[in-house]
């Protein structure tokens, strides 16, 4: 958790972002920089660049209601924008593609957090080189925290039994420096699943609950988890059961238990798992989706797993935290009376680009898609034709409902419409209908596939929330 300075400065400064200039900001400082990480002893370390020189960056934690200010410091040799995911930020601090800031400059980013609690993240969105950046390592956690969450009595205390893990796939040469390809654009899997910045790490757990956050800050690769006994990995119905608490806008209207959970490129989802009945065993994270795309199914070796879990004989103390039945009531978006389609997308491949509705992003005069008034509740339809590849397709500013889905033995899985999300996995040939309230403000935002090289390759365009005139 970054310093917490200057807590005292009044927004004075920012009296055109908002009407709340009698409040106190939460003030942050961030500086982007290289730095060095060792992932196989005796060999070379990689390079990567990070918020304060970490990857995943220090975790951001504001309660809901104290607006902030990040400063961004960029001390890297590449250009960033950094766009908090999750966040409805104002459109000129939401990352815009082509506002960058160059090395040796900074930006000042202002936060409202008005929302309530759930897990966001800030990460870099600089035009075409997105994945260069997210790949080296810009990414972070950024919560915001609200009483009535705070009031369940989940598992609790960040880092002890509320536990980020944030999940990424890179790839190495053989003296240990990082392999990338992603600044060519060239889509890459990673055979080495990291969880917080390490591969395949262990986490010594107790014999009680845990509330897990999970992150797929990877480039490219979607997973499939699920947890299994160590002594019966492969074996029948060697699932374990696990509850799914919360997604991309916070907590689920009620609790939805599974035995795995699909999360692409950008979804968050948290979940709290039970080892009170595995004391003295050890737990493993696995993985069973395979990546790829038009065609090409991933077979690395190790890549179905992801973590390990080892579990004390006894608790520190008793377990009095509790998984309600009720978690609260999702202000999901009012249906209007007759629901029809508002705008229909469709993320497909041509001329070698990826596209939206035949626009890249590049085609700066052509590339704002929709014009949707703000206040009103649209449905929209993401349609995929491409065969081989799927797309985690994120909408900025709103929080949306996953409505339903098309495609041969494929449905809406509970846990992804019991809540509120900003990323739908939109796999091979499917559809999907989501439905937001474009709210709270108008402006210019950015909707796009979340595999970062189809992002930086043009497949991200714009909508525009118009005010009515009168
Ligand atoms: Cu997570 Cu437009 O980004
Ligand atoms: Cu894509």
């Amino acid at each position: 958790v970054p310093t917490l300075a200057n807590v005292t400065s009044p927004v004075a400064n920012l009296t055109n972002a908002n009407t709340t200039s009698a409040k106190l900001v939460h003030y942050y400082e961030i500086e982007i920089k290289p730095f060095q990480h060792s992932i196989y002893p005796n060999l070379s370390p990689a390079n990567l660049v990070g918020y304060d020189g970490i990857s995943p960056g220090p975790t951001i934690m504001v309660p809901r209601g104290t607006e902030s200010v990040v400063r961004f410091v960029n001390n890297a040799h590449a250009n960033s924008s950094v766009h908090l995911h999750g966040s409805y930020s104002r459109a000129p601090f939401d990352g815009w593609a082509e506002d960058t800031t160059a090395p040796g400059e900074y930006k000042d980013y202002y936060f409202p957090n008005q929302q309530s609690a759930r897990m966001m993240w800030y990460h870099d969105h600089a035009v075409h080189i997105t994945a260069e950046n997210a790949y080296m390592g810009q990414a972070g956690v950024y919560l915001v925290h609200d009483p009535a969450e705070d009031a369940l009595n989940l598992p609790s205390g960040y880092g002890e039994y509320d536990i980020p893990l944030v999940l990424a796939a890179k790839q190495y040469n053989a003296d240990g420096t990082l392999f990338s390809t992603v600044g060519e654009r060239i889509s890459l899997w990673g055979d080495v699943i990291h969880v917080n910045g390490q591969p395949w790490p262990f986490l010594n757990v107790e014999p009680r609950k845990y509330r897990f956050r999970f992150l797929n800050a990877a480039v490219s690769r979607s997973f499939s988890l699920y947890f299994v006994k160590t002594s019966n990995v492969g074996g029948l119905n060697a699932k374990l059961p696990f509850k799914v608490i919360a997604s991309d806008s916070g907590l689920l209207q009620t609790p939805v238990q599974t035995s795995y959970m699909y999360i692409s490129m950008a979804e968050r989802y948290e979940i709290v798992f039970d080892f009170s009945s595995y004391a003295g065993q050890t737990i493993e994270l696995r993985n069973f989706a395979k990546a790829g795309g038009a065609g090409v199914e991933d077979d690395y070796e190790d890549t179905d797993k992801v973590m390990r879990f080892v579990v004390a004989n006894t608790t520190a103390s008793q377990d009095t935290s509790v998984i309600p039945t009720q978690l609260r009531t999702v202000p999901f978006p009012r249906p209007k009376t007759r629901r029809k389609i508002d705008q229909h997308f469709k993320f497909h491949r041509a001329n070698g680009q990826w596209l939206i509705n035949g626009v890249g992003f590049a085609e700066a005069n052509n590339r704002i898609l929709a014009n949707v008034p703000r206040g009103t509740v649209e449905i929209w339809e993401l349609e995929n034709t491409t065969d081989g590849w799927s797309h985690p397709i994120h909408v900025h500013l709103v929080d949306f409902r996953v409505i339903w889905r098309r495609r041969e033995g494929r449905r809406v899985e509970k846990y992804e419409s019991e809540g509120l999300k900003d990323v739908v996995w939109l796999g091979r040939e499917e559809t999907v209908l989501v439905e937001a309230h474009y709210a709270p403000w108008d402006g210019v935002y950015m909707f796009h596939c979340h595999n970062l090289i189809h992002e930086d390759d043009d497949m991200m365009a714009a909508f525009n929330v118009t005010v009515l005139p009168g």
